[in-house]
């Protein structure tokens, strides 16, 4: 499902088909429709999981396309070949990245609600791999793919509302696999995961992003090649 050699731009199996040309205007309405299909669904099914695991998904509507394009652009992803995304939630900010993801580059998406996993294996993007699970089998995940120390890691998951010992393992594990002058861009209602990650990155910049519903901090860090707590796997996230 998830391989489409040539394809560049991500799209959602179900919209598939629906690209618009000049003479088909009687169409256009029917055609537009099924590309809205799958959002609407996406919005739908992400309703749902919050009401269903509210602590988890922790916001009732995905990051507005505002929000998408301060991450990017703080991440990076356009110079970027290796990118992570924790908590991509139904693809929205998935097919962000993807858009400004370069042509040879790769994103691992980790998602832990199967549900919103599920929608994300319907997006039809060959650098695309989406594994379900945890944020705390990053580590894993990028062995298990092979795939190279990431430039870029995005995440959305609420570190607020998380376990205290969980949070500061998936922030440790951050900082220690992202490569040298990589960016960790998190974003976030409160500043928590500030605070959980300084030890491990510094600092943050912090930058408001005021359309978007709840409002948002995006946080940003770049690893100065070492991380503060563990010197010596900064460089290699295989040598643990
Ligand atoms: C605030 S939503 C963000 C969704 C999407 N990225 C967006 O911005 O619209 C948080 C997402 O993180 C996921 N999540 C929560 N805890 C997680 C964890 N430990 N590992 C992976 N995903 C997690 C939730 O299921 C949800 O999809």
């Amino acid at each position: 499902m998830m391989s489409f050699p040539g394809r560049r731009k991500p799209v959602f199996a179900a919209a598939r088909g629906s690209a618009r040309s000049e003479n088909e205007s009687p169409a256009a309405g029917s055609s537009r429709l099924r590309e809205l299909r799958p959002r609407l669904k996406g919005r739908l099914l992400f309703v749902r999981g919050f009401l269903e695991h509210p602590r988890e998904v922790a916001s009732i509507v995905p990051s507005s396309r505002f929000a998408e394009q301060r991450i990017l652009k703080l991440a990076e992803v356009s110079s970027a070949q290796s990118v992570v995304e924790l908590g991509p939630g139904t693809g929205g900010t998935t097919c962000a990245i993807l858009r400004a993801l370069p042509r040879e580059g790769r994103l691992l998406s980790i998602e832990i609600n199967p549900a919103f996993h599920a929608m994300l294996g319907q997006i039809e993007d060959p650098r695309l791999i989406a594994h379900p699970g945890s944020a705390e089998g990053l580590r894993d995940a990028l062995v298990r793919y092979g795939l190279p120390a990431p430039q870029a890691i995005i995440s959305g998951i609420p570190f607020s509302t998380m376990n205290r010992t969980v949070a500061c393992g998936i922030l440790e594990t951050v900082a220690e696999v992202l490569a040298p002058g990589g960016r960790f861009v998190a974003y976030q209602v409160r500043d928590h995961v500030h605070r959980l990650c300084r030890q491990y990155l510094g600092p943050a910049r912090v930058e408001m992003e005021l359309l978007n519903i709840p409002p948002l901090r995006v946080f940003q860090w770049e690893k100065n090649g070492v991380s503060l707590r563990r010197t010596n796997a900064a460089h290699s996230f295989y040598s643990r």
